[in-house]
């Protein structure tokens, strides 16, 4: 029995006595049923997860920067130190990754952890192009039945989130027609930095490079607060995804899970003039998805950067909503944030008779924390709300708003297949091309 099964029987076998197998017994918790974790990207972001992880053994820490390893080696002081997160995933006794590195080795990381059948939770945006996302997601889905993964939309467990999806799946708008999700961060750039100075000691550039194409030094790229260090480089095509990954992938989230969709048959997007170097500040994106078993075909859209959908009636000013979504539907508008909603029944057979509200018992159940959904899943059922099924649909839809935008035509798209059907240029931006050495499904 290895350590992953273990801790899970240890689980399913309640208070029953569990004779230990060598190995599994972990300092001074042993016998424990906590998992083994490696930290990859050690500081930052990851300073959230502090806490949450503190409970579980933190036996690996990995970062480019030697300075934050040392910063986070204070909490865990037990856990070995790597500077390259391939070296890291080497060790043997890991249980699970939390990784919260840039955007653009986030799909190296996740598939690589759960090739090795580690449990992963990862930062957002999941995935930097349409195949890292659908790689990412085959990966977990081959693995599913022994893993547990989660994006780190957090968001996810206000419980907005399960009232906006009772509100419209229970048909308090009527029949669904269309959504639009927003978001007004500009974080306008003329393009990469130019070289200036080296890198200091403590940082291994060629690392935090990775699988990039290379890009000159300069201390730009490095000058954010602790978890917000992210808006220094993810508008710069190789690093990140601009908005609609960024906050695209909370804010989306509030629609995503609402509509149950799958791929979109179509995408179009405009926004900004093409800049090689950096993502558009605006753009709008518009995907139609098919219908589902509960609703008709509808369309989605993501407005960014100053483009905006028109409110329903002029006393509604949406931008008084920095990141939020409206609904469509045939009776009227829900219009909410991460935390608030408004329902606007509209129209003159908008008189409510064809919804009725949920008893307290059919509520949709509520998570107790984002995280801890996440490290229970792994001990358990392996089951998340945000998982690389989930979020890895959500994501590719996200990226293929982006090719569409590049190519500046209506694209049509087959999902299953993951192939644009009418545009090969389109087709190839699908794809990202890695520095020789760097495998994204290794
Ligand atoms: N869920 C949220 O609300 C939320 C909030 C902030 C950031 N994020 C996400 O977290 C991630 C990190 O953001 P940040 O602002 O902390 O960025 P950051 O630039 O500070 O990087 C975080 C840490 O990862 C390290 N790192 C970078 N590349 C690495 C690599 N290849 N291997 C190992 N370590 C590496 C950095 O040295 C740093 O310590 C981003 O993807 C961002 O989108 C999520």
């Amino acid at each position: 029995m290895n350590r992953r099964k273990f801790l899970k029987s240890t689980l399913a076998a309640g208070s029953g006595l569990v004779i230990l197998p060598s190995g599994v017994l972990s300092g001074a918790n042993a016998p424990s049923n906590k998992l083994n974790i490696a930290l990859i990207g050690a500081y930052g972001r990851a300073k959230a997860h502090y806490k949450g992880i503190s409970t579980e053994n933190v036996v690996a820490l990995c970062d480019v920067n030697e300075e934050h390893i040392a910063i986070a080696a204070k909490e865990f002081p037990n856990a070995k130190h790597y500077v390259d997160w391939r070296k890291c995933l080497e060790q043997k006794d890991i249980d699970a990754v939390v990784c919260c590195t840039t955007d653009h080795t986030h799909a190296f990381v996740a598939n690589w952890a759960m090739n090795r059948g580690l449990h992963v939770y990862c930062e957002k945006p999941l995935a930097n192009s349409v195949q890292e996302a659908r790689t990412v997601r085959e990966t977990y889905l081959k693995n599913r039945h022994k893993i547990a993964t989660q994006v780190g939309t957090q968001r996810h467990a206000e419980p907005n989130f399960n009232r906006i999806r009772e509100l419209i799946t229970d048909g308090v708008i009527g029949e669904l027609k269309n959504v639009r999700a927003w978001g007004n961060r500009q974080l306008p750039k003329p393009g990469y930095l130019p070289e200036q100075g080296s890198p200091p000691q403590n940082l291994h550039y060629d690392l935090w490079i990775g699988p990039a194409p290379f890009h000159p030094y300069n201390p730009g790229y490095f000058i954010g607060d602790p978890g917000a260090n992210c808006l220094s480089w993810n508008m710069y095509w190789d690093f990140g995804t601009g908005q609609v990954g960024d906050m695209g992938s909370h804010t989306m989230d509030i629609v995503w899970n609402a509509i149950d969709a799958k791929w979109p048959t179509s995408v179009k997007a405009t926004g900004d003039e093409f800049n090689p170097d950096v993502s558009p500040v605006e753009l709008t994106a518009t995907w139609e998805h098919p219908a589902n078993d509960w609703r008709p075909e509808i369309t989605v859209m993501w407005y960014q950067g100053g483009a905006m959908p028109h409110a329903p009636k002029p006393y509604i000013d949406l931008n008084q909503i920095g990141h939020g979504a409206m609904f469509t539907g045939k009776n009227g508008f829900l219009i909410c944030d991460f935390n608030s909603r408004l329902v606007l029944p509209y129209g003159n057979d908008a008189d409510l008779t064809y919804y009725k509200p949920r008893k307290k018992d059919d509520l949709i159940p509520q998570m107790d924390s984002f995280q801890g959904e996440w490290i229970n899943a792994c001990k358990g059922n392996l089951k998340t709300s945000c998982n690389f099924d989930y979020a890895g649909l959500m994501i590719e839809q996200m990226m293929l708003g982006l090719v569409a935008y590049r190519v500046g035509e209506k694209l049509d798209y087959d999902g299953p297949h993951g192939k644009v059907l009418n545009n090969p240029q389109a087709d190839e931006l699908l794809s990202k091309k890695y520095r020789t050495g760097w495998v994204l499904d290794g």
